[in-house]
């Protein structure tokens, strides 16, 4: 896609304008909610759609950095297709946004002048509950109509039961599970799998429970290194077998309850590193040999799953008819199997955990899965109707 200039808008009955930007970490599903939005604006309600290229950055740089969608630009490949077309950012807070010579401004004004100057009316931000609260706070002090689209592999945006991008995300980790399991047979061995999820647990829940593990530890629910040696023995001793697999969700902490990380450019800390703590420990606790693999940014890459494009075209189309309606400040999200709205200020910045006694951690415990300390007694109550 080339750069666009902005046209102005015309004295007449000019068509109106939405624009639509990602950000925050990227994942697959992206470009087939875009996708959905340009089809419904412009089919739909003969609305001009501009893409907001790098999160907020392409309506803060002079010139703008924007594309106009027309239909040409999305076809069926889209659906198929990684990534963000758009790019993304998931650094550099627009409030104090470091600038290249060293000092940190406020770029509010940049922002909401970009906004204007490309004639829009209303914004339609693809974003996770960290990238919902920026750009809340950013069209609130602009006056600018929002509505969210949730995206994230974490799935930790509230008031959804899915966001764009988990279930990819999910596929992925479920099959590097289905992937170590032969060779963990093969070699006798316990493989620990580290997923990503931040500072919650659905990935590593879910995948685990798919997979067939035997221990899931994520930082919902608190561990005992103990607790894990048990559970593998038990695996040998009692169940015969000679090999287990672990899943560890990348935000667990350790058994004394520090934080694992590693330090990126810039200084910006990234979780990373509780598999092989695991790894360390568990070797001078239990008999058999531990490897490690932490699956890292596969989970946000890749072609995205059916169930993604399907969400993701249903959010798109959803959005674009609350934009059109005049219903902004709303998120789209999806409850019992259906597309709904819900207000902006009930997502924005707010994280949706695992519920500890939900249904699938009693799943995991009704499975025998080690799933930490949290106390067989009030699995049971639960699992009991
Ligand atoms: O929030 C999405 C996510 O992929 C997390 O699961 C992970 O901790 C983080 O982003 C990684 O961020 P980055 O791409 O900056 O390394």
């Amino acid at each position: 896609m080339g750069k666009t200039k902005p046209k102005a808008k015309g004295a007449v009955m000019a068509a109106k304008r939405v624009g639509i930007l990602t950000s925050g970490g990227d994942c697959a599903g992206l470009n087939a909610a875009l996708r959905a939005v340009v089809h419904r604006a412009i089919r739909g309600y003969g609305w001009q759609v501009f893409g907001i290229r790098d999160g907020s950055l392409g309506l803060m740089n002079r010139p703008l950095d924007v594309v106009e969608f027309d239909l040409s630009l999305v076809t069926g490949d889209m659906l198929r297709k990684g990534g963000t077309i758009l790019g993304t950012i998931n650094k550099g807070d627009p409030f104090a946004y470091p600038m290249p010579d060293g000092s940190v401004r406020d770029r509010t004004a940049d922002f909401v002048a970009g906004y204007k100057e490309l004639g829009l009316d209303a914004l339609i931000v693809i974003g996770g509950d960290g990238s919902m609260k920026i750009l809340s706070r950013l069209c609130r002090l602009g006056g600018i109509p929002m509505v969210g689209i949730p995206k994230t592999i974490d799935n930790d945006v509230a008031q959804t039961d899915y966001a764009i991008g988990f279930a990819t995300a999910l596929e992925v980790a479920c099959e590097a599970i289905d992937r170590l399991a032969p060779t963990a047979a093969s070699h006798h061995r316990v493989m620990i799998l580290e997923v990503m999820g931040r500072d919650v647990g659905h990935i590593a829940l879910s995948a685990g429970i798919a997979g067939g593990a035997d221990v899931i530890l994520i930082p919902e629910l608190p561990y005992k290194l103990a607790g894990i040696a048990d559970r593998i023995r038990q695996v040998k001793e009692v169940e015969g077998r000679n090999h287990a697999l672990m899943v560890v969700a990348e935000g667990c902490k350790t058994e004394l309850g520090e934080m694992v990380t590693t330090v990126q450019k810039g200084n910006e800390a990234r979780y990373g590193g509780i598999g092989q703590y695991l790894a360390d420990h568990l070797n001078k606790m239990i008999e058999a040999e531990t490897r490690v693999t932490v699956l890292g940014h596969v989970q946000r890459g890749g072609v995205p799953s059916m169930r993604d494009r399907m969400i993701a075209s249903a959010f798109g189309v959803y959005a674009m008819d609350l934009v059109a309606q005049g219903r902004t400040d709303r998120v789209v999200a999806w409850q019992h199997g259906q597309v709904v709205d819900v207000p902006l200020n009930e997502v924005a910045g707010v994280t949706r955990a695992v519920d500890p006694f939900g249904t699938l951690a009693n799943t995991a415990r009704g499975l025998g899965i080690y799933i930490g300390e949290s106390g067989i007694a009030e699995a049971a109550m639960c699992v009991i109707p």
